[in-house]
């Protein structure tokens, strides 16, 4: 009896044997990712490999009408797609077009634009900054890309890292600000969110750093713009972001619109090839920003169409985002010999890649999941709370007027931003319901719960020349202790085309709150927004000014927290403000004036001083800087030095303070900024308590400075070490 069963297993074991030497290389997933795509690329055509180099959209018309007709026109070999949607089942049964009907049945890679949240919308990234809590910001992209990967999406077109120093650019508002270290170290969190401990992870998906490289210098903050960068500026500021996000192994990255002083970001093959992947061996692609491969001709780069993929591809552009310009060209272009199949073949090898680490050949379906267990749960909205309150940045608080105290029993609620939702979720929130936003009114209803009488009116119109709200808004200040002014911006105001000549609000909504000064209520001013602001009018009228940028869902319950006392606020600016917009550009790291008495070279009809730099946020307890301590002050170059400083809450209440560590080098072969940031954290320091703060300074790494060509040099001589209002001689001795 025992016999046939041995038989049997012999059969099947032979039979596995057998079916496994026929089934290909690239199909079994008990090979290496590296033989897998050899083996697949050595069995694909020209138009395959192509075709995997490209990327179509999906979805932006969901019209039920045009499925199908969208569907059939999906060439089943395309590599990837832009994906619009968010239904799991739709996107399967595209991606079951290309398993089946593709003749090697190459999957799909979906990608969307995944920037603050996917359902679950957070704060936008400038606002993430001002938390100082990269661990936080690493656990809300890992929440996004969970939401995001449950509705079809592999890979997301984030973070973006792009330095900005031009807030009349609209994507400031899409970046960690202005700082290089800031947004390399807010780039990284992302990175590891989405990305997870490997990208075949059940709710990993795929990073893609953007815009590389430049794209904040967009000349006069208009976009798609010339930038006018310095191979200086671009090792020591544009760069390191992306070096830092290479390193943390992020899957992709994103070519820009922008003309690097005279050869675009997505033809230019210093960046592409030979830092990116040369310099730093970066192993994944890079996909070109919509239409930038085309808009090459505008550039007057390209003659044309042809000369544009030609460009591109050679410059080290992978995947052609929207334009169909590769699939057109290249095969043309490889037949005579213009351009070689082994390039093809790299790059076809690097998308490839990317889908086996995914796992897509293997698991290419998304499971499909109830809408209420994937979107909104109750820990994505305790981590968008979170994240919304530790980014708040309380800029005033005249004579503490905040928290409210308990002599208020009537508040009036004002201004456009009051009751408003949509405008809270901030641009690229193509997800975000208007209807699961919490209002700053709702906040503050939930907050005072009618122990404290709200009162309510719009004031006026967030632009427009209307005032004729002034007067029910005026009656209703009048009528309560204290007033809650609710100004800002559209969410269209910022983002991408964003672009704005002043980063002034409108005269009706500066018109508005001059009329409620007139009432002589304190006045406590709440912004949302996408960029500083011009507040130079605003700021003397207000008793307190609340930074509340754009939250996503979850802003009105903490704003509401901070205004009560129940939370005290401990964000800080992760970006200056300038005092108008004449002074733009302004930021904390610039270099020193060639005349620095007597305010030669400063303006002559505004002051020349920004209204907060980088790093201010005022608490509502007091934190004092005890005297910082260093371990050696002669160090040689191999050696570390180690600076701490005792912080102490004097105050009475708990509160969480950030540390923000900078070094300054006053005289090097190349000039450096005033004061460059190095590190920083954030500790909890209870009331009445202290807390040691450290920063181990590695010379190679914190105090040394790239030339031109990206070398680092360190040289020896004063240094300093600068935290809080203090500076801490040491000297490198060799
Ligand atoms: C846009 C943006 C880019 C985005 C891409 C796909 O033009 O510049 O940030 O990821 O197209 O939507």
């Amino acid at each position: 009896m025992r016999k046939p069963i041995i038989i049997i297993l012999i059969c099947f074991t032979q039979f596995s044997i057998v079916a496994q030497s026929e089934q290909p290389v690239y199909k079994n997933k008990n090979e290496s990712i590296d033989n897998r795509v050899s083996d697949l690329v050595s069995r694909m055509t020209i138009e395959e490999k192509v075709l995997q180099l490209n990327q179509y959209m999906l979805g932006e018309n969901t019209n039920e009408n045009n499925i199908g007709e969208v569907i059939k026109k999906i060439p089943p070999g395309i590599g990837s797609l832009i994906y619009f949607g968010n239904d799991p089942e739709w996107r399967n049964q595209v991606q079951k077009i290309a398993m089946d009907k593709s003749r090697l049945g190459i999957p799909i890679l979906f990608g969307f634009d995944v920037i603050h949240g996917y359902r679950t919308v957070y704060p936008i990234s400038l606002a993430q900054a001002c938390s100082w809590n990269p661990g936080l910001v690493e656990q809300a992209a890992a929440m996004a890309a969970k939401e995001a990967k449950l509705s079809g999406i592999d890979w997301t077109f984030s973070p973006m890292i792009d330095v900005s120093r031009d807030p009349r650019w609209g994507r400031v508002a899409e970046g960690y600000g202005e700082d290089s270290y800031v947004n390399a170290v807010f780039g990284v969190a992302a990175v590891n969110g989405y990305q997870g401990q490997n990208l075949s992870g059940k709710y990993s998906i795929a990073a893609c750093l953007k815009h590389y490289v430049g794209y904040g210098e967009s000349e006069g903050g208009r976009d798609y713009r010339y930038s006018d960068i310095s191979s200086q500026a671009l090792w020591e500021t544009y760069l390191p972001p992306f070096k830092a996000g290479i390193e943390a192994g992020a899957a992709t990255v994103m070519s820009a619109f922008n003309d690097i002083s005279g050869i675009p970001a997505t033809a230019n093959k210093y960046i592409l090839t030979d830092i990116l992947k040369e310099k730093w061996g970066h192993s994944g692609f890079v996909v070109s920003d919509w239409h930038a491969i085309r808009q090459l001709i505008n550039q007057g780069v390209a003659k044309d169409r042809k000369e544009a993929a030609y460009k591109a591809f050679m410059a080290g552009v992978e995947m052609d985002m929207i334009d169909n310009l590769y699939f057109e060209y290249l095969p043309e272009m490889v037949e005579n010999g213009k351009v070689p199949m082994d390039k093809i073949d790299e790059a076809v090898t690097r998308v490839l890649r990317l889908k086996f680490e995914l796992g897509l050949f293997d698991n290419p379906y998304t499971p499909v999941t109830d809408t209420k267990l994937r979107y909104l749960t109750p820990e994505d909205i305790a981590i968008a709370e979170k994240l919304a309150e530790e980014s708040i940045v309380l800029l005033k608080n005249k004579n503490n007027v905040l928290p409210i105290n308990s002599m208020v029993k009537n508040i009036a609620v004002i201004g456009p931003m009051a009751k408003d939702k949509a405008n809270l979720l901030g641009a690229w929130s193509h997800n975000g319901q208007e209807h699961d936003v919490v209002s700053i009114y709702e906040g503050l209803s939930e907050e005072f719960d009618k122990k404290i009488k709200l009162k309510y009116a719009k004031g006026c119109d967030f632009d427009g020349e209307d005032e004729s709200g002034f007067e029910k808004a005026v009656e209703v200040a009048n009528n309560s202790d204290i007033i809650i002014a609710c100004l800002g911006e559209k969410m269209d105001w910022s983002g991408e085309n964003g672009t704005r000549s002043t980063i002034a609000l409108p005269k009706v909504q500066e018109r508005l709150i001059e009329a409620l000064k007139n009432t002589g209520k304190p006045i406590i001013l709440v912004l949302s927004n996408g960029r500083p602001l011009e507040l130079m009018r605003l700021e003397p009228m207000a008793d307190a000014i609340i930074e509340l940028w754009q939250p996503g869902v979850a802003g009105g319950y903490p704003l509401a927290g901070i205004i009560s006392g129940r939370i005290n606020p401990s964000g800080k600016l992760s970006i200056t403000f300038p005092l108008s917009t004449g002074q733009i550009p302004t930021y904390y790291n610039m270099r020193q004036s060639a005349r620095v008495n007597g305010g030669k070279g400063n303006y002559q009809d505004i002051p020349t001083k920004p209204l907060y730099w980088l790093g201010h946020g005022l608490s509502y307890t007091n934190f004092e800087y005890k005297r910082a301590s260093i371990s050696k002050t002669k160090i040689k170059r191999n050696e570390t030095v180690k600076v701490e400083v005792i912080v102490e809450n004097t105050g009475d209440r708990d509160g969480s303070e950030v540390v923000l560590w900078y070094i300054s080098d006053p005289f090097c072969s190349i000039s450096r900024p005033v004061k460059e940031l190095k590190f920083f954290e954030k500790k909890l320091i209870k009331a009445g308590q202290t807390q040691k703060y450290e920063f181990e300074i590695v010379p190679e790494q914190d105090l040394s400075y790239p030339n031109a060509k990206g070398e680092r040099f360190l040289e020896k001589g004063d240094y300093f070490v600068i935290v809080g209002d203090q500076k801490i001689h040491f000297e490198i001795i060799d």
